[in-house]
């Protein structure tokens, strides 16, 4: 049986994948309701659907605390119970030589947060779907949301199939390369970018007729079925968890959190 469960999602854009998650629950395709969408924009048209749909919604203006921290660096603080040792020794995004870009990132970025958390947490909700949040989430705020580190609770939509082009252009990156075939992930995020536990894949075929633009529209339309199964099998319930060590074959060695799906909710 499937718990009804309560989702946040975080947008930046258009959010056509919070429409479909938000069409998911109404149906009764996914046992479960939206609480909250909140964006790093108040301008991303996709707020208008919470609205239309009776769902509350608000923003963070990231763009205003990066500008205001770039032009002084001592004009903000750091939010309560921010370490920056702690987030530098977790992070996996930034090589150990970026140390000071880093900082100015992780610090930046965890005021936001922290705005962010303040917010989503006014509501109770069991999973947060990021559906186009074009912001690096970091420790600090992954940490806070994760309260137990054994059970992931937020997800990701990527337009590529990882791990194959992660960043902020996953289509693009994928025509530009020349692939043949195109898809989109599901996955757990984890303090990397794009990095994280992989729930489900879909794939599109791309041929010499394809532009960009069609590539992305295939993609969406794929995006818009995989992420309300991925999200339904998060409510059954039916994602586990396994460690793995294994060595690549380039001689690395690898430690991984792999996701197996079961055929019946546990
Ligand atoms: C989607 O293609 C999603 O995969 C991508 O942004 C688009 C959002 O569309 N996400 C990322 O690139 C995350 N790195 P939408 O606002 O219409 O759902």
């Amino acid at each position: 049986m499937s718990r009804k469960i309560r989702i946040g999602a975080l947008i930046s854009g258009g959010g056509t994948n919070l429409q479909a998650i938000i069409d998911a629950c109404e149906t009764g395709n996914i046992n479960g309701e939206v609480v909250f969408v909140g964006s790093d924009r108040a301008e991303a048209p996709g707020l208008e659907r919470a609205t239309r749909h009776g769902i509350p919604s608000f923003s963070v203006d990231y763009r205003a605390i990066i500008r205001r921290l770039k032009a002084d660096p001592t004009s903000m603080s750091p939010p309560a119970g921010f370490d920056m040792g702690e987030v530098l020794s977790r992070q996996t995004i930034f090589a150990p030589v970026e140390g000071e870009r880093a900082k100015g990132f992780f610090l930046s970025r965890a005021i936001a947060e922290a705005e962010l958390l303040e917010r989503m947490n006014r509501y109770e909700f069991d999973l947060l779907a990021l559906a186009g949040f074009m912001r690096t989430l970091t420790p600090y705020f992954i940490d806070r949301v994760n309260r137990d580190s054994d059970l992931p609770r937020i997800i990701n939509i990527h337009p590529s199939l990882l791990p194959a082009f992660p960043g902020t252009d996953g289509y693009g990156d994928t025509f530009r390369y020349g692939c043949k075939i195109g898809g989109c992930t599901v996955h757990f995020i984890d303090y990397g970018e794009d990095t994280g536990p992989i729930i489900g894949q879909r794939s599109f075929p791309i041929t010499s007729e394809d532009t960009l633009e069609s590539v992305r529209e295939k993609g969406l339309a794929e995006e818009w079925e995989l992420y309300p199964e991925c999200i339904r099998l998060f409510a059954e319930n039916r994602l586990e968890f396994a460690a793995t060590e294994y060595t690549r074959s380039d001689g690395r060695r690898v430690r991984r959190t792999i996701v197996n799906i079961r055929n019946t909710s546990a």
